[in-house]
């Protein structure tokens, strides 16, 4: 089989002021809150698709004075994850330019890595986690949430927002987005190489512009 390099694949939401100011509202305790009890003062975290660093500022104050990296495609939400860094005194974050199918840091860099809402667009989520896999060390954990396009109920619904779904679906296809990758995440994690994986669901509210993460279930371990 012929391999033909990166994937081509366009990351469909944009880096605009809406997409910044909805990112924004992540936390994370909500929204990382599986992944904080493992980490420790002193370690080193890496967060891909960072966006605009709300939840990686969090993860910088949980283990301070550690450094945490985050990283994105796009500098497009930087200046707001900069600005919050300062905001909160977070000094031990930076942030930079990077490409998850190819981060430049050398094997075993980090004792934690994270991502939020980035494998579901990306065509080969395996081949990053081959990648994030590769820069973590030999004791270190992976922390991946995302969105599985199955999972989304919409009520009241009307045709426009049937319209509108179907239309995202498709352009986010095209784009090269992997929309049901997610229910198959422990199985590309053991894939990946990763030798204990721990399953957990939340389900996110969007009621009326707020919005609310409840944990729904579980949680399994799988020894190999
Ligand atoms: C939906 S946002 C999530 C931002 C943040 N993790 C959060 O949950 O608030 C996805 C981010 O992934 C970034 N991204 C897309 N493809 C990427 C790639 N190949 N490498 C690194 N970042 C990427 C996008 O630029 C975008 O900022």
């Amino acid at each position: 089989m012929i391999d033909e390099g990166r994937p081509r694949e366009t990351y469909t939401h944009g880096h605009g002021e809406f997409m910044a100011r909805v990112l924004s509202r992540r936390t994370a305790p909500v929204d990382a809150g599986f992944l904080l009890p493992h980490l420790r003062p002193g370690a080193a975290v890496l967060d891909c698709g960072c966006g605009p660093g709300s939840i990686t500022v969090g993860l910088a104050e949980a283990v301070a004075p550690g450094r945490t990296v985050g990283i994105d495609l796009s500098n497009g939400h930087f200046p707001a994850a900069l600005a919050l860094a300062v905001e909160r005194g977070a000094d031990n974050v930076i942030f930079q330019v990077a490409d998850v199918y190819e981060l430049p840091f050398d094997d075993g860099s980090f004792d934690a890595v994270f991502a939020n809402g980035l494998l579901l667009h990306l065509s080969k989520p395996e081949n990053a986690l081959r990648e994030l896999r590769r820069v973590l060390r030999p004791s270190g954990i992976v922390g991946i949430r995302d969105l599985d396009w199955g999972s989304w109920l919409m009520a009241p619904t009307t045709p426009r927002l049937q319209e509108f779904r179907a239309l995202l679906q498709q352009v986010m296809t095209s784009n090269g987005a992997s929309l049901e990758y997610a229910r198959h995440q422990r199985a590309l994690l053991l894939q990946a190489g990763f030798a204990r994986t721990e399953v957990s669901v939340t389900a996110s509210c969007h009621v009326g512009g707020t919005y609310r993460n409840t944990a729904v279930a579980t949680e399994q371990w799988a020894e190999t």
